[in-house]
C-alpha cells in the first residue's frame, strides 16, 4: 500500500474503494460474497451479503455475488479449489471486461470469523491478476493487529490493490477510515480527477489519534500480544469443546475468534436457524450481561474478540464466564 485516502469510517472507505475501482478500470461491476458485512451506507449495504442488506434493496447496480469459502450450517470450509472455481465461473459468465473489483473481507468478521483455508487468498489474487480485476481487501475488522499480524493479508503474503481500514486505525477513539492503494492506482489519479472529496477527509484530529494509536501498538507490542495469545485462546476453545457438547466448532487467528453452538454435531444442527435466534442464545446473552462479559453473540455464535491489550489472566476470566454459560446450550443437545 503506497498511498492512502482518508474517510470517516469503514463504510465510507468501502464507498470510495468502489469508486476508485470503477474509475480506475472503467468497468462497473463489483463482486462480493453472501457471508459478508461491508457497512451501512448505500453501496456498502449492497456489497453486504448478509440479511442486513434485505431492507435496503434494491441497491447499487452492478453488484454480483460469488461463492463463500464456508457454507452456512457446515463446520468445515469448502475445498479451496472449489471456492476458487466458483469465483472463476462467475467471472466467466459476467465477463471479465465488465468487472472492476472483487471485494472480500480477508477474514470474514461479523458473519462468523471465517478464516480462509491456505491457498484461497493467493488464489483470488492470481485470478484477479489474470483478469485485470482489482482485488479489494476489507480489513476494517481484521486489520490493525487483531489476527496477530498488522493486517490479515500478511498471513498469506498477499498485497491487494485496494485495502479498506477503520476501527483499529484509531482504536475507534475517533472516527477515521482509510483506503490504502498501490502506487499504480494512486498514480492514475495524479492526472485523472477523483470525484470523491469529503469535507472531513484527513481530519487532523482523527489523524493525530491514528498516529497515537499506532505508537501504542508499537510501544506496547499489542500485535505481538495478539499473536502470542492466539494459541492461548485456541487452548481455551479446545477445552470448552471437550467439556461442552454444544460447542460444535471453534476458530481463531490471534485474538479473532468464535465458538459455533449446535444442537447436534452429527448431523450438524446449529443452535439457531439462519438469521434467527433461540431461547438458549437469548439466555446465554443474558447470562453474559449479568456476569459482566461484553461480547457479540449473533445467530448461534459467541465471538471471542477481546481488546488487544488483554493478558492471560483476563482472558481466562472471560472464558470462565463463557464456560458457565455453555451449560445452558448443553441442555439443548440431542
Ligand atoms: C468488515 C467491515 N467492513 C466495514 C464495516 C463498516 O465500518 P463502519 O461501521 O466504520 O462504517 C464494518 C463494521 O462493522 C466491518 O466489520
Amino acid at each position: 500500500m503506497d498511498k492512502v485516502f482518508f474517510t470517516l469510517g469503514g463504510a465510507e472507505a468501502i464507498e470510495n474503494a468502489i469508486k476508485f475501482a470503477r474509475h480506475y478500470t472503467g468497468r462497473y461491476k463489483v463482486l462480493a460474497r453472501y457471508r459478508a458485512y461491508h457497512g451501512a451506507t448505500f453501496g456498502a449495504m449492497t456489497l453486504t451479503g448478509d440479511p442486513r442488506r434485505w431492507a435496503n434493496e434494491p441497491g447499487l447496480v452492478g453488484v454480483v455475488r460469488y461463492p463463500d469459502t464456508h457454507r452456512w450450517g457446515e463446520a468445515e470450509p469448502r475445498p479451496v479449489a472449489e471456492s476458487l472455481q466458483g469465483l472463476e465461473d462467475v467471472i466467466r459468465y459476467e465477463g471479465a471486461h465488465t468487472i472492476a473489483a472483487v471485494f472480500l473481507e480477508t477474514i470474514v468478521g461479523t458473519n462468523g470469523i471465517l478464516i480462509p483455508p491456505d491457498g484461497y487468498i493467493k488464489g483470488v489474487r492470481e485470478i484477479c491478476d489474470r483478469n485485470g480485476i482489482l482485488m479489494v481487501a476489507d480489513e476494517v475488522m481484521a486489520g490493525f493487529g487483531r489476527t496477530g499480524r498488522w493486517f490479515a493479508v500478511d498471513h498469506w503474503d498477499v498485497t491487494p490493490d485496494l485495502m479498506t481500514m477503520a476501527k483499529g486505525l484509531t482504536s475507534s477513539y475517533l472516527p477515521l477510515g482509510a483506503v490504502g492503494m498501490r502506487a499504480h492506482i494512486a498514480e492514475a489519479f495524479e492526472t485523472k480527477m477523483f470525484y470523491g472529496g469529503l469535507t472531513y477527509s484527513s481530519h487532523p484530529v482523527s489523524l493525530a489519534a491514528a498516529l497515537a494509536t499506532i505508537s501504542v501498538y508499537e510501544e506496547d507490542d499489542l500485535i505481538g500480544n495478539a499473536r502470542r495469545l492466539g494459541p492461548v485462546m485456541r487452548a481455551h476453545h479446545e477445552r470448552l469443546a471437550a467439556r461442552h457438547p454444544s460447542v460444535g466448532a471453534h476458530r481463531n487467528l490471534g485474538l479473532f475468534g468464535i465458538l459455533d453452538l449446535v444442537r447436534s454435531r452429527d448431523p450438524w444442527t446449529p443452535l439457531t436457524p439462519y438469521n434467527g435466534t433461540s431461547d438458549e442464545m437469548k439466555a446465554i446473552a443474558k447470562f453474559f450481561r449479568e456476569n459482566g462479559l461484553y461480547t457479540f453473540a449473533p445467530n448461534n455464535s459467541i465471538h471471542t474478540n477481546p481488546p488487544l491489550s488483554i493478558n492471560e489472566e483476563q482472558l481466562a476470566e472471560g472464558f470462565d464466564v463463557i464456560d458457565r454459560a455453555l451449560d445452558i446450550s448443553d441442555q439443548a443437545v440431542r
